[in-house]
Formats: structure tokens, sequence, C-alpha cells
């Protein structure tokens, strides 16, 4: 009787926290959506009841939901197999997707599926584009909160500004864009700098975009303010992932990777650490100012590498990726990344990229990717191989199995039957 009880108070408990789940701040959405999505902003997640990564994702974005408590952003899903055509409206391809929306602009989420970053994410678009904070002292919150932001600094009129405001519309997906008055110049420790001017906040430091001369045209000068804009969105020295490779793309600059394997515990050996160290100093130092050709970076798995390289590259090597065309370039063969290789002979590497001295090999063209897909997919079998072998005799080795059956029944199956033919007179020759 007593586990009786027990039991009860188990299953109730479980009721309890199922209606807390449900009467949660994620509301539940249907076609009526279509009508008042432009009433507030909305962040909603389109999924399906099949599909894993959404039931891995219901806990955090409940946690989003539970934090956007109290602030005007709505938080909703949407279940795509219900109500298909919604999901139509929002071109929805997988599941699970994530989307703010204000007014008539959506976005589409394409970070980690993080509390912290889903968060950010939202928060970022439910105002406008650029944030202008109100005292100096409110910028030590934004250092503290981001990794690397925009700011703008002094009169907020002008080509400047309508330029930065440009910018920060078409980058505020993913980046953040911050305005201050003139008077906070001196919190920045760039006194040299004319008013009104840009700053990125990237590695722990403000870097000033350079001025541009004042007869340029409008549109040249929102132009420039974009592209230096694209140029610095990314922290000196990343880790390069699936997540941020075809973004880092974008930024047409050449990429510098490490390229190193993490352990199954998550370590380096010194030797790659060493090699890791050697770019990280490479991308902060200042005489040869490489950050404005180059953006570097370095793998923690030589995946992404390989494929752009098609081949299996040696652990650690450096990979320079040519963002426009997918050409890469390896140090030449005398150069080994031992314990004499250096920061020196990596510079001298780099200079003999950009003055198209070394070697350049691969490409973008019709015929290398497909050489680069048949690669892919060479690797992914082995990967599978590697993974899971019970698994891929099964899958290769049923329909192997099978496909021997059906010919052995085919073609054997004829010969016995030629053989029973032949052999089918015999009885009336001895009966003769
Ligand atoms: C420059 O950018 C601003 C903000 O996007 C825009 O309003 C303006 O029309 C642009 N000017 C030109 C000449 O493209
Ligand atoms: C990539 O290659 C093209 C064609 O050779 C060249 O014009 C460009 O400067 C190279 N570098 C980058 C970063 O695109
Ligand atoms: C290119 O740069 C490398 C490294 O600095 C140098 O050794 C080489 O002579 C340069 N080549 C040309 C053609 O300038």
């Amino acid at each position: 009787m007593e586990f009786l009880k027990m039991l009860k108070s188990v299953v109730l408990v479980f009721t309890l926290a199922g209606i807390c789940v449900n009467g949660s701040r994620v509301i539940e959405l249907t076609e009526k959506f279509l009508e008042i999505k432009e009433d507030a902003p909305w962040l909603v997640k389109f999924y399906a009841p099949w599909c894993g990564h959404c039931r891995r994702l219901e806990p955090v974005f409940y946690q989003v939901a539970q934090a956007l408590v109290g602030t005007e952003i709505k938080v909703g899903k949407l279940d795509c197999t219900r109500f298909t055509s919604v999901a139509q409206e929002f071109s929805i391809k997988g599941f699970p997707t994530i989307m703010f929306m204000k007014g008539k602009e959506v976005f589409t989420y394409s970070g980690d599926r993080s509390k912290d970053d889903i968060l950010a994410f939202a928060k970022r678009l439910s105002g406008p584009a650029v944030k202008v904070l109100a005292t100096c002292a409110h910028l030590d919150a934004v250092i503290r909160g981001h990794d690397l932001f925009f700011l703008y600094v002094g009169e907020r009129t002008g080509t400047l500004w309508n330029a930065f405001q440009g910018a920060a519309f078409a980058f505020q997906e993913r980046h953040s864009f911050y305005a201050v008055d003139a008077m906070c110049l001196n919190k920045l420790h760039e006194p040299t700098v004319v008013l009104p001017a840009v700053f990125v906040h990237k590695d722990k430091v403000y870097h000033a975009m350079p001025p541009v001369s004042h007869d340029v045209s409008t549109k040249a000068l929102n132009e420039t303010v974009y592209q230096w804009i694209n140029h610095e969105r990314f922290p000196s020295f990343l880790k390069v992932n699936h997540g941020n490779f075809y973004q880092l793309l974008k930024l047409k600059k050449w990429l510098v990777i490490a390229v190193l394997e993490e352990d199954t515990l998550g370590d380096l050996t010194n030797e790659m650490l060493q090699l890791q160290d050697i770019i990280h100093r490479l991308a902060l130092q200042e005489e040869e100012s490489f950050r404005q050709w180059f953006q570097f970076g370095w793998m923690s798995n030589p995946e992404i590498a390989n494929s752009v390289a098609m081949q299996n590259l040696d652990i650690p090597s450096i990979l320079v990726i040519n963002a426009t065309t997918l050409q890469y370039l390896l140090p030449n063969d005398d150069i080994k990344i031992d314990e004499s290789f250096s920061e020196s002979r990596c510079a001298d590497f780099l200079k003999s990229v950009l003055n198209f001295s070394a070697p350049v090999y691969g490409g973008d063209t019709y015929l290398i990717n497909a050489y680069r897909a048949l690669f892919n997919a060479k690797t992914s079998l082995f990967q599978m191989w590697e993974g899971n072998p019970v698994l891929m005799s099964v899958l290769f080795g049923l329909p192997l199995g099978f496909l021997s059956l059906i010919c052995y029944s085919v073609c054997c199956g004829d010969i016995f039957e030629a053989a029973e033919e032949e052999t089918l007179p015999e009885p009336h020759e001895k009966e003769d």
C-alpha cells in the first residue's frame, strides 16, 4: 500500500510538471499566427513531433522563453506537420528552425542551439539595429557582454551615421552595433581619432576604422563602411567550424588555418599547441598588419580542411584558403612544422601568398567540385565504417546478399532448368 501511495504521488508530481511546462511562456501557435505575427516581435521555433533535435531543443527553448518574460518579445512554437501552410509561408526547410520576426522583417537563427546564444539573438534583434547608449558607463556592460561589437562615436547625423546604420541593418542578425556621444571618446583610449568615427572592439581592444576623405560620394562611403565592417566582424583568431566556415569565406580574405586534431578528451598535443600559438601571435601582431589581408583561425578537426584540399592533410599543418576561388596553399616541402618552425617562417610563407609567388592548388571549378564530392563521399563512407563496422556490414551486406541471391536465382536458375531439360530425355532413352 505504501508503495502504491508513493507511486501515486510520483505520478501526481509528473502530471503537475506537465501542466507547468504547458503553462510556460512558449505559446503553441496555429494558422492564426499568420494574422497576428506583425503585432509584436516574435521568437518562433518551427518543429516536427518526430524530430530528435527538436526534442533536445525543447528544454533550452523553454529556458529562453522564461528569460524573456517581461520583455515585449513573444515566444512561440509551431508544429509544421499540422500547420503546413504556415511552414510554407516561412519556407521552412529543416527542423528545428528558429526565427525572429519584427514587422515584415524575418531573421533565421544559425548559431549554436544554446540558451545564451538564442537569447542574445532575440535581444539583439528586438530593438533598433544600432542601440544608443544613454551614458558612457554603459560601455563597460557592453564590453562584458560581447566578444566583439561595433561602436559609433559622435554626433548622430550626417553621412557616416547613415552609412553605419545601413551596415548595422545588414549585419544585425549576427553582430551588435552601438552608438555613444562624443564625450565617451576618452574611455576608448583613442584620443587622436577625429569624430565622428567608427570602431570595432575585439580581442579586448578598440580598432578605429581608417578615416575616409570628405570628398568621397555617399555611395562610396556606404560601400567603404560596409566592407570594413564585413572585414572586421570576427575575432582575429578563432575556432573554425561548420557553423562559421561559410561566413568566413564571405569575408573575401585569405583564411589562414592551423589544422589540428583534438583527442577524445578534447586535448591537443604540445606540437599542435605550439602551432596554434604561432598563428595566434601572427594574428595579433601589428607591424605587418596581416589582419587586413588574412583571417586567422584553427580547427579542432581536419574534416573541413581535408575537404577543401581534397586530401588527408598531415596533422598539424597550415592551410591557407583563398575565399574567392576556394584555392588553397600549403607551406612547401622544405618547411617542416616541428620545433624549428617559427613565427618568422610562417610570416614569410604568408608574404609569399600575398605576392602570389607560392603555388596554388584546387579551386571551385566544375571539375574540381566533382572531384571534391567524390573525396567527401569516400571520406564519409570510411568514417561510417570506422564508427560502426557492424552497421555498415549490415547496411551494405544485406543488399549485397539479396543481390547475389537474385543473381543466383536468375543466372543459376536457368542453368538448373536447362540441366533438367537436358537430363529429362534420359529416362526415355533408358526405357528404349
Ligand atoms: C547610404 O546608406 C544609407 C543607409 O542604408 C541609405 O539611406 C542611403 O540611401 C545610402 N546612400 C547611397 C547613395 O547609396
Ligand atoms: C584569390 O584569387 C584571386 C584570383 O587569382 C585573386 O584575384 C585574389 O586576390 C585572391 N585572394 C583573395 C583573398 O580572394
Ligand atoms: C615574395 O615574398 C617572398 C617572401 O617574402 C620572397 O622571398 C619572394 O622573393 C617574393 N617574390 C616576389 C616575386 O616578389
